[in-house]
């Protein structure tokens, strides 16, 4: 199986954590979109879903799932999501697909974060994959200073203009040891609207795709 099949599999076991009348918080990328897909042969159980992306809010519209706003809710029950990278630890790296702050937001206000991936997401140590952070455009400079000062290589992501209004630094070579640190010290630095290291708020269940079938880990 390639890792597309992997992530197929993955998404489509988030489906047995569905409850009927509830309302799904919904992630972002290519792992997601195969759950939207899943999530569309219940739309007649559901009573909508909060979506994470423009993007995602697109994909649900087009497969006739209903899209709400999340600020009519106090919480939701469940958020689906993947990962750029998982440790042990459940922690993850995300943003991959840019929409980091809005993913920040649904996953602080829903009860169970599901993390759907394939099992090439999996890792020790955090870093490998570029820690996204969504910044405000004017704070580009300091924040590449204070990045570097952290050991490692900031990069403005080229062409990207995040949902917000924002833009997107990727930080190369920054192996996270610490992760709870490094989350607060890039949140705390002004200009950050968020860093998408999920060390904080971390996954409750990961479903990951294996040649061997779906590994369910709970946390
Ligand atoms: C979107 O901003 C990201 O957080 C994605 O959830 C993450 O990058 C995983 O994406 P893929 O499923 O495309 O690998």
């Amino acid at each position: 199986m390639n890792l597309n099949e992997l992530k197929k599999k993955a998404a489509w076991a988030a489906l047995d954590y569905i409850c009927p009348g509830t309302v799904i918080g919904v992630g972002t990328g290519s792992t997601v979109f195969y759950f939207i897909q899943a999530l569309s042969t219940v739309k007649n159980l559901i009573s909508g879903a909060v979506s994470s992306s423009n993007s995602s809010t697109f994909l649900l519209k087009k497969n006739g799932i209903e899209v709400l706003d999340l600020n009519t809710f106090d919480s939701l029950e469940i958020y689906v999501d993947s990962a750029d990278e998982i440790n042990n630890a459940m922690q993850m790296i995300k943003g991959g697909g840019a929409a980091l702050t809005r993913e920040k937001i649904i996953a602080a206000m829903s009860k169970k974060f599901i993390c759907i991936i394939d099992e090439s997401k999996k890792v020790n140590i955090l870093g490998t994959f570029p820690l996204p952070i969504e910044i405000i455009p004017m704070a580009i400079s300091y924040i590449s200073k204070e990045i570097l000062k952290i050991g490692g290589q900031p990069k403005l992501r080229e062409n990207i203009i995040t949902d917000n209004g924002n833009i997107i630094i990727d930080v190369y070579n920054l192996y996270i040891h610490d992760p709870i640190s490094i989350e607060k010290k890039i949140n705390s630095l002004p200009g950050v609207v968020s860093v998408g290291l999920f060390a904080s708020r971390v996954a409750d269940i990961v479903l990951i795709g294996t040649q061997k079938g779906v590994k369910i880990i709970n946390n």
